[in-house]
């Protein structure tokens, strides 16, 4: 087990980032260094028409802590502060003794739309009758899975309306996908067992598509921090602890708030997802349909004081994600990326994806619910600037405070401090 707290490789230069990295884990992390993580013949084999390859920063969230786990987490993210926020947040977490997670297991939900029904509730019953054969086709039809301890869990079935469209029936297949996201593997049994189940019910079987609502396979995270490590110099830690369950409380009355705390939530999740090789878009279908599920758009969070008046931070939502299986495999960074976590199953992973959602929430209230993220920001902008001006070690802190003070944030600004420092 690594330890994440990479001390001081904030104020590494790239190339001693990557040395240190790869001395820390001991690992082969070629594909994740530079900009080799997936070649031009690679793309061409994942998708149509490929012309090249898009690249994305890649930076490592240190600190982390999940289940008594250190972990380093990769990010893929082209927006500065998101990775500074992530180890910071994690960072206070492990010193209050780290985030606890869960999820589920890998039940996804496959739908068969049955339409052209004689009868909707006779084809109910029919349907419903004969489950333990619609489910022993379902494993036949994926017999490696059920070898893997996965395989159907169950079937549920659902009456729909839309007039004035005829009533439709919607079957709905539970599947366990083990390690995998799982979208090929319900997809193929869904299409091998809808002709049994349009003989069964007398209708026809329209679509046959897993459901990215995948609301059997939550992941779940939280943390509970002492309010004096909340402390800073401006503020207090009780205030800062009111504040953040203030800033909550607003996007928990309103759905253009939560949209926004929820998307800074999605900054950390995303950038797992991607670093992963995971499907993100069906990540963020999920979240977004999860936290509307009341009818109402929420926040997937939660901010409260416990007794001990402590800050607590849950956060639950479908996680679909997979260790092997489709880019987790065929991309070389992404399987860097899964190295480098050391995850041993898909489940484990959710976990801590949702532990970095819920430090990246954290982030983000703590900034807004004290000075505003604009300053962390500029901070953030001044310290790539001085770097990018030649300062390493203390003269990089030393040259984007004195360019935050100044107001004047700018290469030009920082090059001719680092004259006057390296002359002084
Ligand atoms: C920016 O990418 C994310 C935030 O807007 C999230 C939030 O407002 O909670 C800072």
């Amino acid at each position: 087990m690594t330890d994440s707290r990479l001390a001081g490789f904030y104020n590494l230069d790239l190339a001693q980032r990557q040395a240190r990295l790869s001395a820390a884990t001991g690992l082969d992390l070629g594909p994740i260094f530079g900009s080799n993580g997936l070649s031009a013949a690679q793309a061409d084999a994942m998708i149509e028409n490929a012309v090249g390859v898009f690249g994305l920063p890649l930076g490592i969230a240190a600190n982390f802590v999940v289940n008594g786990k250190d972990v380093l987490v990769p990010m893929a993210i082209e927006e500065a502060s998101v990775v500074a926020g992530a180890s910071h947040m994690a960072k206070l977490v492990r010193e209050s003794g780290g985030f606890r997670a869960e999820a589920d297991p890998s039940h996804m939900i496959g739908q068969i739309q049955l339409v052209d029904l004689a009868d909707p509730a006779a084809a109910e019953r029919a349907v419903r009758g004969a489950e333990r054969e619609i489910l022993a086709a379902a494993d036949a039809a994926n017999p490696r899975l059920v070898e893997l301890g996965g395989g159907s869990r169950g079937m549920e079935l659902r009456r729909l309306e839309h007039p004035p469209l005829p009533p439709m029936l919607v079957v709905h297949l539970i599947y366990d996908t083990v390690d995998s996201m799982g979208a090929n593997s319900v997809n193929t049994v869904l299409e091998s067992v809808a002709p049994m189940i349009e003989a069964i019910s007398g209708g026809r079987a329209h679509l046959r598509i897993l459901s990215n609502l995948a609301d059997r396979r939550l992941a779940r995270a939280s943390c509970a921090i002492p309010p004096h490590r909340l402390r800073s110099e401006k503020y207090g830690g009780e205030q800062v602890r009111d504040g953040i369950v203030e800033a909550w409380a607003f996007a928990a009355a309103d759905p253009y708030r939560a949209a926004t705390h929820n998307k800074g939530i999605m900054n950390g999740i995303d950038a797992v997802v991607i670093a992963t090789g995971n499907d993100w878009r069906a990540v963020e279908a999920g979240a977004h349909a999860f936290a509307a599920r009341s009818g109402r758009y929420a926040p997937l969070s939660r901010w409260s004081t416990d007794d001990q008046g402590q800050l607590v931070g849950e956060l639950e939502l479908p996680l679909a994600l997979g260790t092997v299986g489709g880019a987790t495999r065929s991309h070389p960074a992404a399987q860097a990326c899964l190295a480098l976590m050391q995850v041993g199953s898909a489940r484990e992973l959710a976990g801590i994806v949702a532990a970095v959602g819920l430090a990246q929430n954290l982030a983000a209230l703590m900034a807004l619910a004290t000075e505003g993220i604009q300053r962390g920001h500029m901070g953030l902008h001044a310290r790539q600037l001085a770097m990018s001006a030649g300062a390493s070690g203390p003269q990089i802190e030393q040259i984007a405070r004195r360019m935050v003070e100044e107001g004047v944030i700018a290469l030009e600004r920082a090059q001719e401090l680092m004259q006057t420092n390296s002359g002084s």
